[in-house]
């Protein structure tokens, strides 16, 4: 059983380096009702917590439609506070995206919102909320959204694994309070104390050798960059953040999954029966823990079968030629043990002690949080670059709404689709999209407590 232990000692690290501030602190389908829930999540012998969640279940009911099939969704809010969903990585409708204040209103307690759009690409996502997200998704409201390819790709079992944490008190089973926690929020954000997957500590599958099974991860956590392995079992890559592949690339080294990022993994068992195998987690102390344990019994009358192909390709996943595209930059900067200067904020420019001061930590492009102009207003279907350069000491999962791009490497060629990517410290990264989805569109950290706290910017598609 995995032991339930606080991780202060990573929380408190680099404390010294920061003045504190106070802490401030589918078609037709019944609707999804946010409300609270109380769930084990902790091992037995602990409290149970009481939870958000979408029909009270965490992760959230599975939404499973075709590619270009209609999704109505009704929200119906029976929390105490407003609130609002993000269908994260469709290319949606912008009236459809979910984010309170900039697309729509958030839904007052009691109230309900219609969510009725098409589902252009097949693939892996997941839904969420987008109302005070650092707190809400936190605190359970999250769920996986699956889009089936017109023909399935041939596996023995498609196995949806939502990766999380928790960050619990071990005495009352709850959540940790403060949500907005300055120190959390200036270092790598809210990282909890208890892993899991699908809402379990402890989730298991049994499988047989030879069995193929499609993987899809998605990292709903907070904040934890999760550094995986595959163990008893082999196979590909087929797809990120939703997009196939062109070719499925064997899984050699260690999988990376940012906050929000996914990847579809087509792996064989090559475990004979009783033999270790799982998906398995770097631990802080450099220790690989089994996240999912999967116990191989029986005997598949399978033999080993070749490479799969790769998965269809989604609608427009090409990038033009680049020359002549709009170029824009991105400093990224703040947080603690690097700061900045001065960025503006609210309309006023303000020193860095003045932001933490006022719970803020981080800006782009030297704003920090959502401003009323847009970072960068776009014409319909242009191509655009966009270099972030990150002068913070952390990383940083840099997700953009509506659209799907590509990383501009060195060499001038694309890495693949993706909708969220991890910058590191220091190093230059570049992206590369059309924009060709109209509407205000937001470009922000997924680690909730840096998008909170400054790391949230918007673009706008005339
Ligand atoms: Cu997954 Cu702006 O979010
Ligand atoms: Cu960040």
């Amino acid at each position: 059983m995995r032991a339930l232990t606080i991780g202060r000692r990573a929380v408190c690290a680099g404390l010294a380096s920061l003045p504190l501030a106070r802490p401030s602190l589918a078609a037709g389908a019944a609707p999804l009702i946010a409300r609270k829930a109380t769930v084990q999540l902790a091992p037995d012998g602990y409290p149970a917590s009481e939870v958000w969640a979408y029909d009270g279940q965490l992760p959230g009911p599975l939404i499973r439609a075709r590619q270009g099939a209609r999704l109505t969704r009704r929200l119906q809010n029976d929390l105490e506070v407003p609130t609002s969903v993000h269908w994260h990585g469709i290319r949606i409708d912008n009236a459809m995206d979910g984010v309170a204040g900039l697309t729509q209103d958030p839904v007052a307690p009691g109230g309900r919102f219609d969510y009725d759009f098409t589902l252009p690409d097949a693939g892996t996502y997941w839904y969420h909320a987008h109302t005070s997200s650092m707190e809400q998704v936190a605190r359970g409201l999250s769920g996986p959204l699956i889009v089936e390819e017109p023909e399935a790709p041939d596996v023995d079992r498609d196995e949806i694994l939502m990766l999380g944490d928790w960050l619990l008190d071990p005495e009352s089973g709850g959540f940790m309070e403060p949500m907005a926690h300055p120190m959390m929020m200036s270092h790598g954000g809210r990282i909890g104390n208890l892993v899991g997957v699908n809402g379990r500590h402890d989730y298991a599958l049994t499988a047989q050798k030879h069995e193929r099974l499609r993987l899809r991860l998605i990292n709903s956590a907070n904040a934890r960059i999760f550094v995986l392995r595959l163990q008893g079992m082999s196979g590909w890559t087929v797809a990120l953040d939703g997009m196939p592949l062109t070719q499925p690339e064997v899984v050699e080294t260690e999988i990376v999954l940012a906050p929000a990022q996914r990847v579809d993994l087509i792996v064989d068992v090559t475990a004979g029966e009783g033999a270790p195998a799982g998906l398995l987690m770097l631990r802080d102390d450099d220790s690989w823990e089994a996240l999912v344990d999967v116990t191989i019994s029986g005997r598949s009358a399978r033999t080993v079968r070749g490479a799969p192909a790769a998965l269809p390709a989604n609608p427009k996943m090409d990038l033009p030629d680049l020359d002549g595209a709009r170029t824009l930059t991105m400093a990224m900067e703040g947080g603690a043990m690097a700061g900045m200067e001065s960025a503006m904020f609210e309309g006023e420019r303000l020193g860095f002690r003045e932001l933490v001061e006022r719970g803020q930590f981080w800006s782009l492009a030297g704003q920090v949080g959502r401003s009323g102009t847009p970072f960068a207003s776009l014409s319909r279907g242009e191509p655009v670059r966009l270099s972030l350069t990150n002068r913070t000491v952390f990383p940083h999962a840099m997700h953009l709404h509506g659209m799907h791009f590509r990383e501009v490497l060195p060499d001038g060629g694309f890495g693949p689709m993706r909708d969220t990517i991890l910058s590191l410290p220091q190093e230059p990264l570049e992206i590369a999209f059309v924009a060709d989805n109209p509407g205000k569109w937001l470009f922000h950290c997924h680690m909730l407590g840096h998008a909170a706290s400054g790391m949230t910017t918007w673009i706008d598609v005339a």
